[in-house]
């Protein structure tokens, strides 16, 4: 019989693997498997979503001129050069589906965020992964990589779901290296929560390049993963790229309306931050404490190997039994780690005694 057929590749593309919600049977589960702030979103951007809904019935401003000034004003930047999207992954798809087609490349870490090679796949574009050293995005090695085909290079710093980042130094050497016709997009959805002073987002890198761009979200520390809601810091031949091909109300008015709200509540993310920096350290050390390998994160996850992918699944289901979720990391070739979350204080704890229980009864 004949039928529809999609474009060819289509069908090689391996469906993104979210976290999960819910455990049947489970009442108040414990989330610790999709990088949310465990704080929510600040109660000005709820109201704003909440008024906001009044005007349903209107489309909103396709772009999102204020939600730009407001994004502008808090990290310094300039608005025009602004690009939001529905979620940072409409970015990635759109600074694929623009610089890249078939026949061509994209770079990523080995263990960069999976939606790279999904949407290459998708849009017809090979995408190459490139060794880590000690799970962290090795420069040298993406270089190696690079061919006459490469149009583009993604890096994820800090990446998820290592937690691990490069410092501005190597960055910047790294993107004095790299050819000028192929595009360096710095993927910061963590980079609210980094603290070290050798760190940058890339705000400067792309405002003196022609071929950085920086994607953000307001999924993580703004709490607003469910409105899908991010931004690109772009060239202006970037930007005016985008806003080429973007489809023309790609942010939703509800989203623009909290999303200026949260950014302009600084003290929701000061205190977001603050947890953060009490939990992380305390997850880090508590499971180091139970014999397991914790590779240092920057985020506002922890990726902790159990040894072995036998002991790894034995632990992620025995939490779902105590109605903890974690993330299990076979789809990015990682089989014997669970990634988790820093979550409130009762859940850091109650998954760090779960897993004690389950890794001693292995153990025993
Ligand atoms: C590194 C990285 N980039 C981008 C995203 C996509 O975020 P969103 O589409 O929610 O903005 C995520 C989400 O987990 C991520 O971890």
């Amino acid at each position: 019989m004949k039928h529809p057929n999609p474009r060819a590749g289509i069908l090689d593309v391996e469906p993104y693997v979210g976290g999960r919600h819910s455990i049947e049977g489970v009442e108040k589960v414990i989330l610790l498997a999709s990088n949310e702030t465990p704080l929510g979103a600040s109660q000005n951007a709820v109201k704003a979503y909440r008024n906001a809904a009044e005007n349903m019935h209107r489309y909103c401003d396709g772009h999102a001129v204020d939600l730009r000034k407001s994004i502008g004003n808090r990290f310094c930047c300039d608005p025009a050069r602004i690009v939001c999207g529905a979620g940072s992954d409409e970015i990635i798809q759109m600074l694929i589906r623009a610089y890249a087609g078939p026949k061509e490349e994209l770079i990523f870490s080995k263990h960069g965020f999976s939606i790279y090679p999904i949407f290459a796949i998708g849009a017809g574009v090979t995408p190459v992964a490139a060794e880590e050293t000690d799970l962290t995005a090795d420069t040298e090695e993406i270089l190696s990589k690079v061919t006459d085909r490469t149009r583009l290079v993604f890096l994820a710093n800090p990446n998820n779901p290592t937690g691990t980042y490069i410092t501005k130094n190597a960055l910047a050497k790294f993107r004095e290296k790299l050819r000028e016709d192929i595009l360096l997009v710095l993927d910061g959805a963590y980079a609210e929560y980094v603290t070290s002073i050798d760190y940058t987002s890339g705000i400067e890198l792309v405002e003196q390049n022609e071929n950085v761009v920086m994607t953000r979200t307001c999924s993580k520390i703004f709490g607003l993963a469910a409105l899908r809601l991010g931004w690109a810091y772009c060239p202006p031949a970037v930007a005016d790229v985008l806003n080429r091909i973007r489809s023309p109300f790609n942010v939703n008015g509800p989203a623009q309306a909290a999303g200026i709200a949260a950014m302009e509540d600084q003290a929701h993310t000061e205190r977001s931050l603050a947890h953060n920096e009490e939990w992380l350290p305390w997850l880090s050390n508590s499971l180091t404490e139970l014999g397991l390998k914790v590779v240092p994160s920057a985020a506002n996850f922890v990726l902790a190997s159990f040894g072995s992918k036998g002991v790894a699944e034995t632990v992620y289901q025995g939490l779902l039994n105590s109605g903890i979720i974690t993330r299990h990391m076979t789809s990015y070739h990682l089989p014997d780690c669970l990634r988790i979350s820093v979550g409130l204080e009762n859940d850091n704890k109650a998954l760090v005694n779960s897993i004690k229980d389950l890794v001693g009864k292995k153990n025993g």
